[in-house]
């Protein structure tokens, strides 16, 4: 379908949907798509949604793009029960949304799919995004699909290695910078303007379009219901406000009758957004030098923050910080305990709901939704470095057993 228009979050401030715009003509502010839902109501959403199969493009209707789709068949992924946080918390139920299991193995894929077919529908054959890693990953992918021109700007040494291979290996431009994801990010409109490329960061709001799909997901999963509670890990601030809209359009259809309470987690070191949000702040306070083993969201100054700090007030959650022990130990239980192995950044929301467990804030009956939004062979450096070095042992049925029968 067709975009209404395309608004200011700040200001209010009002755009045809035909302009490309990234940011308020009138404050500078970021720009959200408001989608056409005139004349849509759940009654005719529901067997239409229900006869296609449980992936993105099954809400087409509420996605603003038109023409056949970039699709690399993206979404659908498990809503899988963590049963080891039940232990801090009595008759809660906790879940992970399994993100990891899109096709380039991060949620950015939802985004992805719906900005590269915009950019389609624009007419722009260069894509361009700066990125922490897994944007620069599935935006290559899904260039190579629609055979675009893909540039990435990443921080040198600061990506992990699955998700540089991925970019490379896919075609894409790599331009390592001698900084950090903020300064990639802070020149991404003007490098995209001198080189005529198409942005597809989380500030292109045809991105959050996309990753809004997760939350009707959720909602089917749930048995068409939200949870209490949403725990999202939060660097640009994009993916939180994406689950917003995607529960308010819900909520507005009248598919459900109450709306979630969000909880964004960020890592000790590159914490703006939790920070402004525990000190009753209206303004962020960007993180000159952020430092976290989570690299997905090393962010100082993230661009949606404004989205994202909205969202979560606006639904009566909060915000918090988890040191990178925490996180660190929540990816290993997670794989432990329950057999899947997600990357750092996407711990931090499994930290999150432990620590929060621990403190006693969920109440009994409710359903808890931990966003996993990315796979762990994307960044192996960061576990395997917490594993000594394995002894070659003797390729004999006698030296293999002693091996087994060892300390594990
Ligand atoms: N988790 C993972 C695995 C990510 O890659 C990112 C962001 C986030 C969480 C945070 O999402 O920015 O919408 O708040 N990664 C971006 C990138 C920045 O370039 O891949 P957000």
């Amino acid at each position: 379908m067709q975009a209404a228009r395309l608004e200011c979050v700040q200001c209010g401030a009002s755009f045809s949907a035909q302009e490309e715009l990234y940011e308020c003509e009138e404050c500078g502010d970021g720009i959200r798509v408001i989608v056409d839902m005139q004349g849509l109501s759940y009654e005719y959403l529901r067997p239409r949604w229900r006869e296609r199969p449980f992936r993105l493009w099954r809400y087409r209707e509420l996605l603003p793009v038109t023409g056949e789709e970039v699709s690399l068949d993206e979404g659908g992924t498990p809503l899988v029960q963590v049963r080891f946080l039940r232990d801090f918390a009595e008759d809660v139920r906790f879940f992970a949304k399994n993100e990891g299991l899109n096709p380039t193995g991060s949620f950015k894929d939802r985004g992805m799919t719906v900005g590269v077919t915009r950019a389609k529908n624009l007419g722009r054959t260069r894509v361009i995004c700066a990125s922490t890693g897994n944007t620069s990953a599935s935006l290559a992918a899904y260039a190579s699909r629609a055979g675009m021109e893909c540039i990435v700007l990443v921080p040198s040494g600061g990506i992990a290695k699955g998700k540089l291979a991925q970019a490379l290996f896919n075609g894409a431009r790599v331009i390592a910078l001698d900084g950090t994801f903020d300064d990639a990010m802070g020149n991404i409109l003007e490098v995209a303007e001198a080189l005529d490329a198409y942005v597809l960061n989380s500030i292109n709001p045809y991105r959050l379009e996309g990753q809004k799909t997760a939350a009707f997901e959720v909602w089917e999963q749930l048995g068409h219901d939200v949870p209490d509670w949403l725990i999202c890990p939060v660097g640009n601030g994009g993916n939180m406000a994406a689950y917003w809209k995607g529960f308010e359009e819900l909520f507005r259809l009248g598919a459900v009758g109450r709306l979630p309470r969000l909880v964004g987690v960020q890592a000790d070191g590159a914490s703006p957004i939790a920070d402004a949000i525990l000190r009753e702040e209206d303004e962020i306070v960007p993180v000159d030098d952020p430092k976290t083993v989570a690299s997905a969201i090393r962010i100082g100054n993230p661009a949606n923050w404004r989205k994202t700090m909205r969202a979560i007030r606006e639904s009566d959650g909060l915000a918090l910080k988890v040191p990178d022990a925490e996180i660190l130990r929540a990816q290993s239980l997670l794989a432990r305990e329950e057999g899947l192995f997600v990357e750092p950044a996407s711990a931090a929301s499994i930290a999150g709901a432990l620590r929060l467990a621990k403190e006693g804030l969920f109440r009994p009956g409710e359903r808890v939704v931990c966003v996993c939004t990315g796979h762990g062979l994307k960044d192996p450096d960061a576990v395997l470095e917490s594993f000594p070095d394995i002894p070659p042992v003797e390729p004999t049925v006698e030296a293999i057993v002693a091996a087994a029968q060892g300390e594990p």
